[in-house]
């Protein structure tokens, strides 16, 4: 029997304070209108003095765990643009407040593809017999890198945290997961970046300028990179898994902008109507993005077994990944 990673639970968690778009227009040039019209956001949530990213990521880990039945795991993966500290990595704080002191634990760090990357990595480890049992969570507290003063930004990103229980099973059964396809291009760093706080700015000899500690991204070049990559990444998993698009029962892509989600589903030739879409609730919650949208598709009974499931994400990196499942009979927690 070839080993597969097998989707086993799902869970999320999202802070409690909700931000409506009315609200960002009190301190912002902006409206709810245009960000209605140019994202499909309504709203976000954004995180309360004295949170951090394993904190949430704790709390969706501990819902994903409880969906699958087990409460540990071999393997801990943490995929975020924003950990609790530069250093340590978020994965084994997380891992220890699981219950799961001595379990394999790491963060991975590719910006809104990074949860993609960590289902690949979860994936591979399974295969290669490292572990029986890896939670992959994608957690952010993006809005701790929002630049307050930049409406292009503010906007868009949100906090949040999904996260899903992978074990190891049979190619055949639902809530097989994989092929995959995984790429990046380098040279378009610059495009969505940090610029200051990294060994490059710290040896550059020059003191960072004012805002360079803060999330910024090039919006029109980034949105044309998002679809055409996405769309490209889309169609290789596709290929690889001997899938036509009219297969595909839903699209969730990684809730970047509403109108980048319509184009690669028009581009890979899926209907609109099978996109899950939950970007109006939480906004563009980077590497928390396809597994809080999961859970929320799943808890609305949007997701069925047996149906047939193709991700799709693009973030910072520039990276973008993809992958297919087949949904599995899960509890809803
Ligand atoms: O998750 C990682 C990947 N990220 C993405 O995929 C995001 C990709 N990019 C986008 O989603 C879009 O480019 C944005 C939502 C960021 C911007 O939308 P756009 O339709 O590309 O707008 P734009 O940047 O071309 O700006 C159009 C106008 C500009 O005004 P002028 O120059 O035409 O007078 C902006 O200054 O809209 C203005 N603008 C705003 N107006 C009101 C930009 N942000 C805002 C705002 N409110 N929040």
């Amino acid at each position: 029997m070839n080993r597969t990673a097998v989707l086993a639970g799902v869970g999320s968690c999202l802070p409690p304070k909700a931000v409506s778009n009315d609200e960002l227009a009190v301190r912002l040039d902006t409206s709810d209108e245009w960000i209605r019209s140019r994202t499909g956001i309504g709203q976000r949530y954004f995180a309360a003095q004295g949170t951090a990213t394993s904190d949430l990521a704790v709390g969706a880990g501990a819902k994903a765990l409880k969906c699958s039945g087990v409460s540990a795991v071999d393997a801990v993966l943490v995929a975020t643009t924003t950990p609790d500290r530069p250093c340590p990595a978020t994965a084994p704080t997380v891992a220890s407040r699981l219950g799961m002191t001595g379990t394999a634990a790491y963060d991975v760090s590719a910006v809104c593809t990074g949860f993609v990357y960590g289902l690949a990595t979860a994936a591979g480890l399974i295969s290669a017999e490292v572990a029986d049992r890896v939670l992959v969570i994608g957690a952010e507290t993006f809005s701790t890198l929002l630049n307050p003063e930049d409406r292009s930004t503010s906007v868009i990103f949100g906090d949040g945290a999904g996260a899903v229980v992978l074990r190891s099973g049979d190619p055949e059964e639902p809530g097989a997961l994989g092929p995959f396809d995984l790429g990046s291009d380098g040279e378009g760093e610059e495009l969505i970046t940090v610029p200051a706080g990294g060994s490059r700015q710290r040896l550059s000899g020059v003191e960072p300028k004012a805002g360079e500690q803060y999330f910024a991204m090039s919006g029109k070049e980034v949105f044309r990179h998002a679809v055409q990559r996405m769309t490209g990444s889309a169609q290789t998993v596709l290929a690889r898994a001997g899938w036509r698009a009219q297969d595909v029962d839903h699209l969730v892509s990684h809730q970047a902008n509403r109108r980048i989600t319509g184009h690669v589903a028009d581009q890979v030739g899926i209907p609109r109507a099978r996109c899950v879409n939950n970007i109006a609730a939480v906004g563009n919650t980077a590497a928390a993005s396809i597994p809080l949208a999961l859970d929320h598709a799943h808890a609305d009974g949007t997701l069925r077994p047996a149906q047939r499931i193709l991700l799709t994400a693009f973030g910072g990196g520039l990276t973008w990944g993809s992958a297919v499942l087949t949904w599995p009979q899960l509890d809803r927690v």
